[in-house]
């Protein structure tokens, strides 16, 4: 071993999130359950893909046309122009006045990279601010890219909900011109969102004071159900005219999660600007990646080009988020049926893929060694991992962690 040019590195832990699946797959029990990894499941526990997926691929194979020759560095073009029609909505002006540059990215995880990175390059202010908590890639993502991060207050644990208060405070105080990184819908790991109403205001303070938002959008239609209902917030701050930074997946609401598919819009203040930032995102993107994977993106442009498949595909998405609603109502009233000490309405309150329990790393760890249940340790578990079935296991390792593992 010793020979080893390497025998240096030492071991690195696992990623908190990823770590979860590692010792799920670890475990012999039959109960085992894994409410870790942010990935929808079926009502029988199956990973998914979606009908309309199928169909786009099966017309793709089907075409002897299409060849595997690299696409442009930023992608396919029909997919950014309805990548940026589906996040901004179809009248958008932004898109009609030409003052919006999409670029084909890596998912959400690389849109978020490339658009921090063009910042880095390019923005006079180096500071982004993100919530606490946040999914936790986000500061490594962002540190990486060369910015600098700090964090707003964003969620209550005393009342599981927002701290609005604490919110506009930070943001206040935040230096004119910093980086702002918003949850477009369902904040991960809380499952909080602002209201319309405090949305407006969270707009009307960043834009008196010149701070940039950038939206991270990895759950639209997978919250509500509905697409437009999902992306009001960012819609919000692109009709008043002012610029703004996107990052889209399509990881959750097409279910194309290892397909890596997604895409960075920046909207500027003219067309002008808007060319000049897409030749720069250019250079970013080449030698990060070169240019992006044809597949995915093709999938995506079929759907979302077709008036029937998109229709298809917005039916089977509500049906996705529908059984996460109604997983949440199961649990709870799973909750209230045990008597279960304390309240547990923030789990029908909370919206997408997760709920913050608010169970302390002791009980995670308790329903972990006791129940074989595997969740991150802040307590956050992945409701779309959970089915009827497993509802009341999962119930009765609640109610066993709170009263007996304080
Ligand atoms: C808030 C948030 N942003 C971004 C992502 C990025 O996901 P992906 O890179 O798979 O699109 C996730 C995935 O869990 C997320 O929860």
């Amino acid at each position: 071993m010793s020979d080893s040019v390497f025998a240096s590195v030492v071991q690195a832990p696992e990623d908190p999130i990823l770590g979860v699946t590692v010792a799920y797959n670890k475990d012999q029990s039959p109960v085992k359950l894994n409410l870790g990894v942010g990935a929808y499941r079926t009502e029988e526990g199956k990973p998914l893909v979606l009908n309309v997926v199928r169909k786009a691929e099966q017309m793709l194979v089907n075409d002897q046309s299409r060849v595997k020759e690299y696409l442009p560095i930023t992608g396919l073009a029909d997919f950014n122009k309805l990548s940026a029609k589906l996040i901004f909505g179809a009248n958008s002006p932004a898109i009609q006045e030409n003052r919006v540059t999409t670029v084909q990215c890596l998912s959400g995880t690389g849109s978020l990279r490339v658009g921090a990175e063009f910042l880095a390059r390019h923005y006079h202010e180096k500071t982004i601010y993100i919530p606490q908590p946040t999914w936790g890639n986000h500061p490594k993502v962002f540190t990486l890219a060369g910015l600098s991060v700090k964090s707003y207050r964003y969620y209550d644990p005393s009342t599981r909900g927002l701290d609005f208060s604490g919110l506009l405070e930070d943001l206040g105080s935040a230096p004119s011109g910093a980086i702002v990184l918003l949850h477009a819908c369902a904040h991960n790991p809380t499952g909080v969102d602002p209201t319309s109403d405090q949305w407006e205001q969270i707009r009307q303070l960043m834009r008196s004071k010149g701070l940039l938002p950038f939206f991270d959008s990895a759950y639209q239609g997978f919250a509500s159900g509905n697409l437009d209902a999902d992306a009001e917030s960012i819609r919000l701050f692109v009709a008043d005219g002012g610029e703004c930074l996107a990052a889209q997946s399509y990881a959750k609401n097409m279910g194309l999660y290892g397909e890596r598919v997604g895409a960075l819009s920046i909207v500027c203040k003219t067309a002008d600007v808007a060319t000049r930032v897409e030749s720069q995102l250019k250079l970013v993107i080449r030698p990060m990646f070169s240019n992006p994977p044809i597949h995915g993106a093709s999938i995506v442009a079929t759907i979302l080009k077709d008036g029937d498949m998109y229709t298809e595909w917005s039916v089977e998405l509500k049906a996705m988020a529908d059984r996460i609603i109604s997983m949440r109502q199961q649990l709870y009233d799973a909750l209230c049926a045990r008597g279960t000490p304390g309240d547990w309405s923030h789990i029908i309150k909370q919206i997408g893929m997760f709920t913050f329990t608010g169970l302390n790393t002791n009980q995670v760890a308790f329903m972990t060694k006791e129940y074989h249940i595997y969740m991150t340790s802040d307590g956050r578990i992945s409701m779309a991992g959970l089915s009827s079935k497993t509802v009341p296991h999962l119930a009765d390792a609640i109610h066993a962690a709170v009263t007996s593992a304080a």
